[in-house]
C-alpha cells in the first residue's frame, strides 16, 4: 500500500499520544469498517473556549495513528468553535492523501475529534443532546466511505432517499447489484445507525 511521507511521519512519530490525566472530555469511537478504535482526550480553557491539551489513545493500522495524531496537532490551539469546522478531509489533506481503502481511518480520527467536543459542550451546557432524526442518519451516512474511491456515500449520491418514522429507517440506495462494495456499503450503514436507541429497524433497499 502507497502511503504519503506524512503519513509515514505521523505513523513513525505520533503527535501528543498517550493518555491525558483529569481530561475536561474524552471520546473513544470505534470503526465499523475495521473495528479499530480512537481515544480522543482534551483539556479547554473554560473563558476562551480553546483547546489547550490534546491526546489520543489509538488501537488500530497505521492509518488510524497517524490521521489521530495530525488531527490532534490541526486542533491544538483552536477554540472549540474553530475546531468543530476540522473534517476528515482536512486530515487527509494535511496528511498527503491516503490510499482510498484507507479513508475511512480519517473519518474516524474527525468524528473522534468531534464527540469529544460535543462531550465538552454538553457537559458544561453549552449545547443540548441533539434530537435524533433524519438529519442525525444523514450526518452518519456522511462518515461513511465507499472504499473503492475513497468518497463518502452522499457526496457520491449514492443515497437516494432517507427516511425515519417510529423507530424505522429506510434508506434507498443507488448501488447496482453487481458492485462488489455493495453488502459492505449496507453492513456499515447498519452498523452505525444501529447503536441509536432510537433505531428500532433498519431497511435498505437497492436498485
Ligand atoms: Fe481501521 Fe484504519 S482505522 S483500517
Amino acid at each position: 500500500m502507497q502511503y504519503s511521507q506524512k503519513v509515514l511521519d505521523h505513523f513513525m512519530h505520533p503527535k501528543n499520544v498517550g493518555k491525558m490525566e483529569n481530561p475536561d472530555a474524552t471520546a473513544t469511537e470505534g470503526s465499523p469498517a475495521c473495528g479499530d478504535q480512537v481515544t480522543v482526550y482534551l483539556k479547554v480553557d473554560e473563558s476562551s473556549h480553546k483547546i489547550e491539551d490534546i491526546s489520543f489513545l489509538s488501537y488500530g493500522c497505521a492509518s488510524n495513528i497517524a490521521t489521530a495524531s495530525i488531527i490532534t496537532e490541526l486542533a491544538k490551539g483552536k477554540t472549540l468553535d474553530e475546531a468543530k469546522q476540522i473534517t476528515w478531509r482536512d486530515a487527509m489533506e494535511a496528511l498527503d492523501g491516503l490510499p482510498p481503502v484507507k479513508v475511512h481511518c480519517s473519518v474516524l480520527a474527525a468524528d473522534t475529534l468531534q464527540t469529544a467536543i460535543s462531550n465538552y459542550e454538553i457537559a458544561h451546557g453549552l449545547k443540548e443532546i441533539p434530537n435524533f432524526g433524519k438529519e442525525t442518519i444523514i450526518e452518519e451516512l456522511r462518515k461513511i466511505i465507499y472504499p473503492q474511491v475513497g468518497e463518502d456515500i452522499i457526496s457520491l449520491k449514492m443515497v437516494k432517499y432517507v427516511g425515519f418514522t417510529d423507530g424505522k429507517v429506510l434508506i434507498d440506495l443507488n448501488i447496482p447489484s453487481f458492485d462488489t462494495w455493495r453488502e459492505n456499503v449496507a453492513e456499515e450503514i447498519r452498523e452505525h445507525l444501529e447503536k441509536y436507541s432510537e433505531v428500532k429497524d433498519i431497511q435498505i433497499n437497492f436498485p
